[in-house]
């Protein structure tokens, strides 16, 4: 059998070592190669059975060397300036039918910049969105793939082979040219943020509102990941809360500092959104929540000026049923935001993603993967253009379970507990339900003081109102 690599992979850090492990298990020879050549011999060393598949090498020289070409070389790099210098370095090094894939968490601009500066080289180059972490990546992320038709075919069979499945349905596909794919990733993180952000909002419900200990969240979740809300990241959640600190025997998540860290994706997916004005107030509202918690020192600040501590939560006014209403209310909000912007994003940039795919790609490997995803590929495959809670069985899910995210939000106003993300959700379900809002008076203001005119309702030609140039 060909043993000799058509396929290589730079960069052996956590993802990009399960990912190289992954397509050597899928029966594809690869060639490996990391600046750190120590890094390279302990992948090699740790990879048991799969070595005999890998081509390790140590120079950049020797790595293209020992791919047979056509090749196809897998960045799995840190985002951002050290894959234009990767690219650069590779360069003089490959010729006509090579193909660089950018496999890490790049901003679509990026891709799409690459992609254009391709043109001029021998060399041919794509963007993958790759998400699951690096368990997916060891045993089958969810792919979202940008590229042609033609990139597609070149490389479609090994991502599928690679991919996780969903019911044998592979978990990757073609999103579309250029940056199509990372903006799919892009938008799937943003979601991922509010998704947890929206976990994290009920955990504080639990913890500061209802009394509850660790152990009671855990069975909480465990209880809810049975459920509607059947999700990797509800089920994790009760992994977490159910895990003590081998330190000092409490609760994991008693001893963890309630300061989160971020890459940028998430903000990425608010700045793009705005750019398409479009409205995503559940991911932004999580990202924003990333922001605040950064602030420590000021939070502790505004603790001993305001008097900080939430009131505990009158016995009776929630209970886990009704937070676990409020959470499958506020995630249908949420995707319905994240699949409006991908649907924006798409006509505006001419991408023609395919909406019921992306669905379909989340429900298994990624980190946002859920049951509910399911129901959503087929509401989007059944109601094209429409937004998910004009679909069904979203309108009923929401119908059902709307008092108690309003319930929820009330209480957890009411006791001084921040739910920014849930509370977003909710104002724009409210203002998405207003058949007239309050923009008259927006559209007033801004004739009174700059004439900038309004629409009547009478539909009378009389564009401006009677306040003159001073009012
Ligand atoms: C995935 C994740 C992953 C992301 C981490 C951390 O889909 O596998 O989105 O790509 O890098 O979740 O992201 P933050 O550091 O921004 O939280």
């Amino acid at each position: 059998m060909d043993n000799s690599p058509h396929i290589g992979l730079i960069g052996l850090g956590t993802m990009g070592a399960a990912l190289a492990l992954n397509i050597a298990e899928n029966g594809y020879p690869i060639a490996v190669y990391n600046r750190t050549p120590a890094v390279t011999d302990a992948f090699t060393s740790g990879a048991g059975d799969l070595a005999a598949k890998l081509t390790p090498a140590k120079t950049l020289e020797e790595f293209v060397a020992a791919i047979t070409p056509p090749r196809s070389i897998i960045l799995m790099v840190p985002a951002g300036p050290v894959v234009d210098d990767q690219i650069a370095a590779l360069r003089p090094l490959l010729g006509d039918g090579d193909l660089i894939i950018d496999a890490g968490n790049a901003n679509y601009t990026d891709t799409e910049r690459r992609s254009r500066e391709s043109e001029n080289d021998a060399f041919d180059f794509m963007g993958i969105g790759v998400s699951g972490g690096e368990e997916g990546a060891r045993h089958g992320p969810s792919i979202m793939v940008g590229g042609d038709a033609a990139q597609w075919e070149r490389m479609g069979a090994i991502l599928e082979a690679i991919s996780a499945k969903y019911q044998d349905e592979p978990c990757a596909a073609l999103m579309g040219p250029g940056g199509a794919g990372h903006f799919v990733k892009m938008v799937h993180n943003g979601i991922e943020y509010a998704d947890m952000e929206m976990i994290a909002e009920t955990y504080a419900l639990m913890r500061d509102g209802m009394g509850f200990d660790a152990a009671q969240v855990a069975q909480t979740f465990e209880g809810w990941d049975a459920g509607t809300l059947a999700s990797y990241l509800v089920e994790i959640s009760g992994k977490v809360a159910r895990a003590t600190d081998p330190i000092s025997g409490a609760p994991m998540l008693d001893v963890i500092l309630d300061k989160a860290g971020q890459k940028g994706t998430g903000r990425w997916t608010v700045i793009e959104a705005q750019q398409l004005a479009v409205a995503i107030p559940v991911i932004e509202a999580a990202v924003t929540a990333r922001n605040l918690s950064a602030r420590l020192a000021e939070r502790k600040k505004g603790a001993e000026v305001f008097g900080g501590m939430p009131q505990p939560l009158p016995d009776g006014v929630l209970d886990t049923e009704t937070l676990e209403r409020a959470l499958i209310a506020g995630k249908i909000l949420c995707y319905a935001q994240g699949f409006e912007m991908l649907a924006r994003a798409s006509a505006e940039f001419g991408w023609n993603l395919p909406m019921p795919v992306i669905a379909k790609i989340w429900r298994n490997g990624c980190i946002i993967r859920s049951e509910m995803l399911n129901d959503m590929a087929s509401a989007l495959a059944t109601n094209p253009g429409e937004s998910l809670i004009f679909a069904e069985p979203f309108t009923s899910l929401l119908r059902e379970n709307e008092a108690a995210l309003r319930k929820t939000v009330i209480a957890a106003t009411g006791a001084g507990i921040a739910v920014p993300a849930l509370a977003a959700g909710l104002s724009w379900f409210d203002s998405m339900r207003s058949p007239r809002g309050a923009a008259n008076m927006i559209q007033a203001q801004r004739d009174f003081f700059g004439n900038h005119g309004f629409e009547r309702l009478d539909g009378q030609d009389a564009p401006h109102g009677p306040w003159g140039a001073h009012g």
